[in-house]
């Protein structure tokens, strides 16, 4: 992952629960980075799956719960630095479809070699979208921490059936999104 993930994550982690707790648990996870990132490099993955693993057991979170906390924190920094794609959309909805398409493709060009995931979507009827997510890194509470940071932002509720899991052996995960009045 890029350097900017792991900068945003310490980011949260000192905002939380303070440059005690970043450094703590810098010194329980030791790794090879020494939590030194620079935004536009690539890190291992691992390194963020035992930061994030770490930070769970320290702050009594289930992982997936913390991930998708952070998926959601992470959302809110992208568009701080890049306000441009949820500017060019006015609904949760056209955003969420424009995610593959518009934002990764553009990220691609911002930055070496990224790994991002693949996206297929297919808009059901106007409260329904389900979107397909499947990436070798299965960070699908990512991606659900992502959908619920976009939903903050447009405003509005929705559910999310997390139907098909690539932790339970499948090929991509399946998201029905449906909004709510
Ligand atoms: C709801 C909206 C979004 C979703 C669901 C989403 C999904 C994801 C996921 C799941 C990853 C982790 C990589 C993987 O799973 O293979 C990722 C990486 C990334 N995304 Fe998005 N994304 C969203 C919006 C954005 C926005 C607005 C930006 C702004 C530029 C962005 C930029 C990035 C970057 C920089 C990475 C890291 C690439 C790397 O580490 O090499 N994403 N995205």
């Amino acid at each position: 992952m890029k350097g900017i993930v792991f900068n945003i994550l310490e980011q949260m982690v000192i905002e939380k629960a303070g440059l005690v707790a970043w450094d703590q648990l810098l010194n329980d996870v030791q790794l090879d980075s020494q939590g030194i990132y620079t935004a536009g490099k690539s890190y291992p993955d691992d390194e963020v799956v035992a930061l994030a693993t770490r930070a769970s057991e320290m702050l009594d979170i289930p992982t997936g719960d913390l991930i998708k906390a952070f998926g959601c924190y992470m959302f809110a920094q992208l568009v701080e630095r890049y306000p441009i794609f949820t500017d060019q959309k006015t609904t949760f909805f056209d955003f969420l479809k424009s995610v593959h398409d518009v934002i990764h493709v553009e990220v691609r060009k911002l930055y070496d070699e990224p790994s991002l995931p693949d996206f297929k979507h297919k808009q059901i009827n106007d409260t329904q979208l389900l979107m397909r997510y499947s990436s070798p890194r299965k960070f699908c509470m990512l991606a659900e921490g992502l959908i619920a940071g976009a939903a903050e932002h447009y405003q509005v509720k929705y559910k999310l059936d997390h139907r098909t899991c690539m932790h339970q052996g499948a090929d991509h995960c399946d998201f029905l999104i449906t909004l709510e009045p």
